[in-house]
């Protein structure tokens, strides 16, 4: 792997634990104004310190996060299409490889639409995008997407649908976690972060999904809405860094989380020395 591209990599997959948090915050680009994520500025303020990377479009990235910032960037370059459509899968690649070095990115994204009615075109982007990537020593993630069809989210779809991915040269893939997620781990040769999905019912829900998804041998998360739509945001990720970066079971998570033990993980700079 090119010496640039490795070390865009590292910003974000922090060497000390070879883990990472990613802060997901790009679906304004086909669900618009997300609860909660109506604001982006203020309502990534206050979790900056705690993400390895952020992953956004363009749009947010320019309006509202400041260019001092020293966080990671993971930027989304496909879209298309929007919430309002049944068939979200007609995706193409939005935002130039250009574009991307000009903001400085760590990591572009990208959706693959395995089995869905613009497979082929979702699949062949992926292929130019790391194409242009190596050029460039820019690493490219896929994001395994189900567009609205959820129950998609099971380990037989997912291997399929990460190793496809992996075979193309993506990167890293992000996906779902699922039940059997170890099979999704081993069919995958390269690094595996999860999303979170829809909002889940409780607190230790989020924490469990996170420690399954580590224990099966992801490298970490990218997790937006059961972070930032939590009635406690900060605490919420710094429990989930207890447990991507500090071994942390659910239990010392739920305590981080309630602030009993004072268990507080340091932020993204202090972690990752
Ligand atoms: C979809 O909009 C993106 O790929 C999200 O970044 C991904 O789904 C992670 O966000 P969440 O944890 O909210 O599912």
């Amino acid at each position: 792997m090119d010496w640039g591209l490795q070390n865009r990599l590292a910003r974000f997959v922090k060497p000390g634990s070879g883990h990472t948090v990613m802060l997901a915050a790009d679906h304004g680009y086909f669900m618009g104004p997300t609860r909660r994520l109506e604001s982006p500025r203020a309502t990534l303020a206050p979790l900056l310190p705690y993400a390895d990377a952020i992953a956004v479009t363009r749009g947010v990235l320019r309006t509202s996060i400041p260019p001092t910032s020293d966080v990671p960037i993971v930027l989304r370059v496909s879209g298309g299409v929007s919430v309002l459509k049944e068939d979200l899968s007609d995706e193409a690649v939005t935002t130039s490889i250009e574009e991307a070095l000009r903001l400085n990115v760590s990591a572009v994204a990208l959706s693959v639409f395995v089995g869905a009615p613009h497979e082929h075109q979702s699949l062949v982007a992926l292929g130019e995008l790391v194409d242009a990537g190596e050029a460039y020593g820019m690493p490219v993630m896929a994001i395994t997407a189900v567009g609205k069809e959820l129950e998609k989210r099971d380990a037989r779809y997912l291997s399929l649908a990460c190793r496809v991915s992996a075979e193309l040269g993506a990167h890293c893939v992000k996906t779902y976690y699922c039940e059997g997620f170890d099979k999704v781990v081993e069919g995958c040769p390269v690094p595996l972060v999860v999303a979170g999905g829809p909002k889940l019912d409780s607190d230790r829900a989020v924490l469990e999904l996170c420690h399954g998804a580590l224990a099966a041998g992801a490298i970490g998360v990218d997790m937006g809405r059961n972070i930032w739509q939590s009635d406690r945001p900060v605490a919420m990720i710094k429990a989930i860094r207890a447990i991507v970066h500090e071994k942390a079971s659910v239990r010392e998570a739920m305590d981080v989380l309630d602030g009993e033990k004072g268990r507080a993980p340091a932020p993204r700079r202090a972690a990752a020395a």
